[in-house]
């Protein structure tokens, strides 16, 4: 097949690195295209200067290329349109409509969806002033859930028990974007955080296996909120029945949901989860696949990729063979540049990749970076993604950091404890 993949982060460069490994486990070559990739892409896939987030020309693309398959990564083209403009070309694309896709690009709109559905999630307010996000702040008591109501990154909401705090990020929401400004003040919601991603083609929903993110900057959940420091598949200490009940109680009824509204949805529906004292809860939806989860739920998945991403593409979901599972673990550490999350510096030199994917079960996947001269430096917040894999999660969490180790780029930093709670047994749902 001839793919296009839109995007150019550790995500994007994921699918492409399963796309690429079918040779080995199905003998089919694959013509693998990418825009605008990053240089790790460009090792497996041919890259294009196109805007990803310009639907006309991501369409004139595939177009040229004579696309079977377009898969659109990141959530800001498929909420500008992206898939819509390259369906319209009459080319199957992996990634929801634009209508679709408000199911992350507004929390307000998530919110109503999920009422409407019945689906668990948090009781919310929906605030266009401060003066209602104050009284929705004492309506819940502390600690505190603001987000901000449109795409900011996993990085549009505070949670904190300090009152001034929480209503300033509101205000500042509030003004950021104009007199358009919502902001959504939640309950809080107390539990371990799951990912669990549901492909869906409009009417059938296919879960791949959890995987749990680390949101915050440092080690033990210090810090500010990033769009993800690290993962770790499986959870072997998530309940038996949690991914037929998210099936059932959330997918399945906001797929049929969005099918009645005539705004089908089709691609990934990320699931966040709070597994809180009162019962599994949604905390967000989002429209494509998690950046940093899906480079170790990658890992883990046997079946071709390509085939699972076209049938999502063509409605060919409940006609797809099961999907097969490695039974090892696998953890991704995110490599961050100085001042992320708050101001990243960039152009600094990286050494150390070759020799961090040269050990056993390590791959090395880029985000924020670029070439300068001939050499690789850094160009991002995010820069890379080191995934290990081994027989359990304290083999992986070895191989991963190994590979970090090798790794050198200037005031970088990483978490030292992805999966080491999962891998001591000290995840527990309250
Ligand atoms: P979101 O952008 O909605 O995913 O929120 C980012 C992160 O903030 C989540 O992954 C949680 O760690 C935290 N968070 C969001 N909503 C809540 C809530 N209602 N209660 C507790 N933590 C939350
Ligand atoms: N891992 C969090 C996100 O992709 O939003």
């Amino acid at each position: 097949m001839k793919i296009l993949v839109v995007g150019n982060g550790a995500r994007e460069h994921a699918i492409v690195h399963s796309l690429a490994a079918e040779p080995v486990t199905v003998g089919v070559t694959h013509e693998l295209h990418a825009a605008p990739g990053n240089p790790g892409m460009g090792a497996q896939a041919r890259l294009h200067a196109v805007d990803p987030d310009d639907g006309g020309a991501v369409a004139t693309l595939a177009t040229s290329l004579g696309a079977d398959l377009v898969v659109v990564g990141p959530e800001a083209p498929l909420v500008a349109g992206v898939a819509d403009a390259v369906r319209d070309a009459g080319i199957p694309v992996f990634g929801p409509s634009a209508e679709a896709a408000r199911l992350e690009g507004s929390k307000a709109f998530a919110k109503e969806v999920m009422a409407t559905a019945n689906v668990p999630t948090a009781m919310a307010h929906v605030c266009t002033t401060l003066d209602e996000v104050a009284a929705a702040l004492d309506a819940f008591g502390p600690p505190f859930v603001v987000k901000d109501d449109g795409l900011a990154a996993g990085k549009g909401v505070v949670v904190t028990s300090d009152r001034d705090a929480a209503l300033e990020h509101a205000r500042a929401s509030l003004v950021a974007r104009g007199d358009a400004g919502t902001v959504v003040v939640e309950e809080y919601l107390d539990g371990p955080e799951v990912s669990l991603f549901c492909l869906c083609d409009g009417s059938t929903v296919v879960p791949l296996v959890p995987a749990q993110d680390f949101k915050r900057v440092g080690d033990d959940d210090a810090g500010p909120n990033t769009g993800g420091m690290g993962a770790y598949t499986p959870l072997d200490w998530a309940p038996a029945g949690l991914v037929g009940e998210v099936v059932d109680r959330i997918a399945q009824p906001t797929v049929d949901e969005m099918a009645r509204r005539g705004t089908p949805f089709s691609g990934v529906l990320y699931v966040g989860l709070a597994l809180t004292s009162r019962g599994t809860r949604v905390v967000e939806f989002n429209v494509r696949f998690g950046d940093p989860e899906i480079q170790a739920v990658l890992a883990r998945l046997r079946t071709p990729l390509s085939g699972v991403l076209l049938a999502a593409a063509q409605g060919g979901l409940a006609q797809l063979e099961p999907l097969t599972w490695t039974d090892d673990a696998v953890v991704n550490v995110v490599v961050a540049s100085q001042g992320y999350p708050e101001s990243p510096r960039k152009g600094d030199p990286i050494t150390g990749i070759d020799a961090a994917a040269a050990l056993d079960g390590v791959h090395v996947l880029h985000a924020g970076t670029a070439v300068d001269d001939g050499a690789l430096v850094s160009a991002g917040g995010r820069v890379l993604s080191v995934v290990g894999r081994g027989d359990d999660l304290a083999a992986a969490r070895a191989a991963s950091y190994a590979g970090v180790a090798l790794i050198d780029l200037p005031g970088s930093h990483h978490r030292t404890d992805i999966a080491l709670k999962a891998e001591r047994g000290e995840v527990a749902v309250p």
